[in-house]
């Protein structure tokens, strides 16, 4: 295991520890989130889970852990899921595994969205990392065309599909100066169904540097 993904599985086993019995947990995606999902199921609690991807939930099941079919599911008690790049706000980039756009919808339906992540994901500015955006087939080159005024390159990921049969583009050198037009301008272009900027769902970050792990909340200073 190398010292990154040391700490990642540091920053999942301090996360798990918020969950109880009786609850309903959010299974986010990546090789962060699958350390949560591990160590969840390590301590046999009595609870039911949603995935934020096939491959979560696969994982999930294999662990033993129960999980339901998202669709029948109006709200989640804590959801858990790793990150691309966080802020001290924050406010976070997600989607380099492509689930960002369950990763949202389940952390919106969640009382409290965690996160987990080592050092490495840290961020000044968010800018400095691809922003993923998933595009309905359909729409592929008028979406791609007008991305083009926001971002200085935009990449198509190759031969790629979501667990929602749509494709994804990575959105290389963005403005981060103005995130909340930027998400109302990707919200709104017909064809883009889901994109990796986190603004406002992220209540907790666990970020395990070396070996340390801090606890950062909303609003709030480390502790
Ligand atoms: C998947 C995600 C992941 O949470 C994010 O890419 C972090 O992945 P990892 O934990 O493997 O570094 O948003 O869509």
């Amino acid at each position: 295991m190398t010292d990154r993904d040391a700490d990642k599985r540091l920053a999942a086993i301090a996360a798990v520890q918020e969950i109880r019995d009786d609850m309903l947990v959010g299974l986010g995606t990546g090789s962060t989130a699958a350390h949560a999902i591990a160590a969840l199921a390590a301590r046999r609690l009595r609870i039911e889970t949603v995935a934020t991807s096939q491959a979560s939930a696969a994982l999930a099941e294999s662990l033993g852990l129960k999980v339901l079919d998202f669709a029948g599911v109006s709200r989640v008690d804590i959801g858990i899921d790793g990150v691309d790049a966080i802020d001290a706000r924050l406010r976070a980039v997600k989607g380099a595994g492509g689930a960002m756009l369950r990763e949202k919808v389940v952390a919106d339906a969640a009382d409290r969205m965690i996160v987990i992540a080592d050092g490495s994901k840290r961020a000044e500015r968010l800018g400095g990392v691809a922003l993923p955006v998933e595009i309905l087939p359909f729409a592929r080159s008028a979406v791609i065309a007008r991305l083009a005024h926001l971002f200085e390159r935009v990449v198509e990921r190759p031969g790629y599909r979501t667990d929602n049969g749509n494709i994804v583009v990575d959105g290389h050198g963005w403005d981060d100066g103005g995130l909340e037009a930027l998400v109302a301008g990707l919200s709104t272009l017909p064809g883009v169904v889901g994109h990796g900027l986190f603004l406002h769902e992220i209540d907790t970050a666990y970020i395990a540097d070396n070996g340390v792990v801090t606890r950062l909340e909303r609003g709030a200073k480390p502790r």
